[in-house]
């Protein structure tokens, strides 16, 4: 049966048909075939691949350079999500440099769209270029992480009318700009639910609440595998940081007592003499 990959057409109709759009980041091709496998529509190659995955403090080191390695190997491991990758902080510093890094990032890592964080008149501006060019943009607003400092920290967005009122304006000219669907981070459910009830396009909510057109999460946060910070809106679906502690101290404990079989029999020698072993044998 031949898979299609979602577009930004299908996942613009599921806004239309009311179905919840399913987003998830990965950042390695093993993951990304699980969260492929799984269904999910939509799949992210997030920024945020610093804290969970290279350790960094925050979003802000992440290099293009980084971003491009770690979106190749997602794509690989992809056949029916779109994917999408975060432009990194000051990548898209002008229009210019928006839209020459977006198109690496289009031909040398072979993702279908891109997301870029604020909207402020440059971000608008490297919107309409990207779109200008064919390239998809996700646009992402409320708390936008590569702001964290002048944000002073993961703090929620848009509590009073004035900076809920913000943040609609923004979304509406986010949307004007060519956007083909909006992540909200960090915003009362009722400002999320009247921005997704604004925009012709699709919400993606990432702690904004259950009125948005779809929900994102990090990986590393739903599946319990980043143990520094787990925030609550990313809900427990498994505590996989324990399974993998778990298996690798039984690993340990048999190696030391000398007791690691992993399975029989173990590889053994050609008896013939000058027989040649072959090289595929250990190969699962
Ligand atoms: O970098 C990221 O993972 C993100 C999500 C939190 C939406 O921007």
């Amino acid at each position: 049966m031949l898979i299609r990959r979602h577009t930004i057409a299908s996942l613009r109709a599921k806004k239309d048909r009311h179905e919840p759009i399913v987003a998830l980041t990965a950042y390695d091709y093993a993951t990304a075939m699980a969260v492929d496998q799984s269904g999910v529509d939509l799949i992210l190659v997030g920024d945020s691949l610093g804290p969970v995955v290279l350790g960094y403090p925050n979003t802000l080191p992440v290099t293009l350079d980084e971003m491009l390695h770690h979106a190749k190997a997602v794509v690989r491991g992809t056949h029916r999500a779109l994917v999408v990758a975060d432009m990194p902080f000051m990548a898209d510093a002008t229009p210019e440099a928006a839209l020459v890094n977006a198109g690496r990032f289009m031909k040398e890592a072979l993702v279908q769209a891109i997301k870029l964080e604020g909207g402020d008149e440059p971000q608008l501006a490297a919107i309409r270029s990207l779109v200008s060019r064919g390239i998809p943009v996700l646009a992402h607003l409320g708390f936008t992480p590569q702001h964290v400092h002048q944000l002073g920290g993961f703090k929620i967005q848009g509590k009073t009318p004035e900076a809920a009122d913000e943040i609609l304006q923004k979304a509406i000219a986010v949307e004007a700009a060519g956007a083909f669907a909006l992540v909200l981070e960090l915003v009362p459910d009722d400002v999320a639910g009247r921005i997704t009830a604004e925009l012709a396009i699709p919400t993606i909510g990432i702690g904004a609440g259950p009125h948005c057109d779809g929900q994102i999460q990090v990986f590393h946060d739903l599946v319990g595998l980043h143990v520094d910070h787990r925030p609550k809106h990313a809900g427990r679906y498994a505590d996989v940081h324990q399974v993998l502690t778990q298996a690798i101290s039984r690993y340990s404990k048999d190696v030391r007592a000398g007791q690691f079989a992993p399975g029989e029999p173990s590889y053994v020698a050609d008896p013939a003499p000058g027989a040649a072993i072959d090289s595929q044998e250990g190969i699962a």
